[in-house]
């Protein structure tokens, strides 16, 4: 490790090159010191706002094992691992789910199943969870048959999303329908509630009954459309990253509305939310250059998500069910002939933020 001033900065070099100047302030406010942490919480106890903006480094030694030590102008000391500096630098935005993530089109095979009664266990939940990270997509075999089993297996995780239409709620044909989803009809990809805030992040299915003909599960994996899109099409990708869609949805009891754009890009640069609901979205009325381009800029995705090496389908028996990223995959199944039998799924949903931390502490705890 070589430190070094550099400027008002400390600039950090490890062995394998990476290097980095660090500007004296960042350093002084993140101090792990612990006089400036809670001892529980972790949280910083000292207003950081308020320390002096020039504040400089008045003296600093380490190495990779030793740790950088600091002492600050004023008067501050403390002492960093060389490893989390250099995370800092590498990895410098949280992750929701951690772990690489996998591609994939309609070859996947097989497809990353899991038994419901290997999740009461921690190795076996995180199993769950890490491919879940990594496919988007999840298969969860043998869950009970009770209407609520969805519950056993959300427990396992964190608390569900509650919304106006309730927690675990049902995906039936009924004659009121207030949503398509409880009709017969075929439902084209597509990702759920856009028009929440926050969007639903994880969507939760289980399967109660599918006697009926037809009804089969589509699933597309959405970033893996993008970056098709992207390298094949990279106008097309800008115009559907750079432009505003409204998604709304009313009825006597609600109106619920929220806007993005179909395909969002990370600060990091990575694609890490797409946006596709047909039944509910409307782009803002710009010119009629712009929507020229945004027109088919949309249909270049739609047709990477119709095309047939892109979705994969399978099809859900009692007992089955399944769990999909809703910023990443989209969803549908095809038409289900109601005078052939039933078709009764119950979904619900859960928050990207108490999935992401049931995986990372669960990591935690197994080093
Ligand atoms: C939905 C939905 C899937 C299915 O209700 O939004 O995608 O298989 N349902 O019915
Ligand atoms: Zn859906």
């Amino acid at each position: 490790l070589s430190i070094e001033r550099e400027g008002r900065g400390l600039r950090i070099r490890w062995p394998d090159g990476l290097a980095h100047s660090f500007h004296p302030l960042w350093l002084r406010e993140r101090s792990f010191d612990p006089a400036n942490r809670d001892p529980l919480t972790g949280q910083r106890l000292e207003e950081a706002v308020f320390l002096p903006l020039d504040v400089s480094i008045r003296s600093f030694s380490g190495g990779v094992e030793t740790g950088v030590e600091l002492e600050f102008s004023d008067g501050h000391r403390c002492a960093f691992d060389a490893s989390d500096l250099r995370r800092a630098v590498e990895h410098p935005l949280p992750d929701d789910l951690v772990g690489a993530k996998r591609l994939w089109d309609a070859s996947l095979d097989p497809l990353p199943r899991h038994a419901f009664d290997d999740t009461a266990g921690d190795s076996g939940l995180l199993a769950l969870l890490d491919d879940l990270a990594r496919y988007g997509l999840v298969l969860v075999e043998g869950l009970p048959g009770e209407l609520d089993a969805l519950k056993s297996l959300t427990d396992r995780i964190g608390p569900i999303r509650v919304t106006n239409w309730g927690g675990i709620a049902d995906v039936k044909s009924i004659a009121n329908a207030y949503d398509l989803t409880m009709t017969g009809r075929a439902l084209e990809p597509h990702c759920d509630n856009p028009y929440r805030l926050p969007g639903p992040g994880y969507i939760f299915l289980h399967c109660i009954e599918n006697s009926a003909e037809g009804g089969d599960s589509l699933v597309v994996d959405g970033f893996h459309v993008a970056e098709r899109l992207c390298a094949e099409d990279p106008e097309a990708f800008r115009t559907l990253c750079e432009t505003p869609v409204t998604f709304r949805y009313e009825d006597g009891d609600a109106i619920l509305e929220h806007y993005g754009p179909l395909i969002e890009v990370h600060p990091d640069g990575r694609v890490h939310r797409v946006r596709f609901n047909n039944r509910t979205d409307q782009v803002v009325a710009t010119t009629i250059r712009e929507l020229d381009r945004y027109y088919a800029a949309r249909r270049a995705f739609a047709d990477l998500v119709w095309s047939p090496e892109m979705m994969l389908r399978f099809r859900l028996g009692a007992g089955q069910g399944y769990i999909v990223d809703n910023y990443r995959l989209l969803h549908g199944r095809t038409e289900v002939r109601l005078a052939t039998g039933n078709r009764h799924l119950r979904q619900c949903y859960m928050d990207r933020d108490i999935v992401a931390s049931r995986q990372k502490t669960l990591r935690r705890a197994t080093g």
